[in-house]
């Protein structure tokens, strides 16, 4: 198989709240896909839930006590996001597989025959981050992009603390003694990374690189190799 470049997008990044810079987003997104199809890449992204996840979740959570069905809204939301990006590269003709895969090796034969898979959540416990990391294990990708809109990891929560610093280089233990390792996240919750995908990237061995995917730029320049504007995290 082709070189496979895997790439975590946040659901944050589609905003449909601001539908000036979306529309600018979704046109970079749809030329840099095209740009790499057309270089015999193989791109998985894998799809956050963003806005609607929040508010599925929202809607229920102080009636359903079972974080896993909450997870699930999640995951719907997930899969309704990865279907508006499916059908946006379909739209401008690039070679994406016609169905949403619901599991990791799905995603991995789809990507045999076509260039460009699709995906978002599979089953509760974690966020797509961690799919995005186990997809990028299971193709054999060099690393895992997690595109998000921090524009780095920062020694602590740069929302509450305003000593926290960018950080430009780690490993991925270092990354664990950030934001935690291995333990799932409530629904809905956030993190820089989840806890999860790093115990994941660390039994896989695989190095991340975490960006603001704002700028579609720096996406293309860490699956180029390039020095990117974000965090590298070695194995
Ligand atoms: P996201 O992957 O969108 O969470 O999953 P996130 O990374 O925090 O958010 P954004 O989109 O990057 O801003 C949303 C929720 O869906 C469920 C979890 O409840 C998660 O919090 N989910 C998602 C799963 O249970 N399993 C999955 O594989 C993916």
């Amino acid at each position: 198989m082709s070189p496979v470049h895997i790439v975590a997008l946040g659901g944050s990044l589609l905003r449909p709240e601001e539908a000036g810079a979306r529309s600018m987003w979704m046109g970079q997104l749809r030329q840099l896909m095209v740009h790499l199809e057309g270089n015999g890449r193989k791109i998985g992204l894998v799809v956050g839930g963003g806005l609607p996840a929040r508010e599925g979740i929202e809607l229920v959570n102080e009636i359903i006590a079972d974080p896993h069905r909450l997870d699930q809204v999640g995951i719907a939301a997930t899969r309704l996001n990865a279907t508006v990006l499916q059908q946006l590269l379909l739209d401008i003709g690039c070679d994406v597989a016609p169905s949403v895969p619901h599991t990791v090796e799905e995603a991995r034969s789809l990507l045999d025959d076509h260039s460009i898979v699709v995906m978002g959540g599979t089953v509760p416990g974690h966020t797509t981050d961690t799919v995005a990391v186990k997809l990028a294990a299971v193709v054999h990708a060099r690393h895992c992009v997690i595109a998000t809109n921090v524009s780095h990891v920062f020694t602590k929560d740069p929302r509450h603390h305003d000593d926290a610093e960018a950080l430009t280089e780690l490993t991925l233990a270092e990354l664990a003694s950030i934001v935690g390792v291995g333990e799932s996240l409530e629904p809905g919750a956030s993190a820089v990374v989840d806890p999860v995908a790093v115990e994941t990237a660390i039994e896989a061995g695989l190095d991340l690189a975490v960006l603001d995917g704002r700028d579609v730029s720096r996406i293309d320049d860490a699956l180029d190799g390039k020095p990117f504007e974000g965090t590298l995290i070695k194995a």
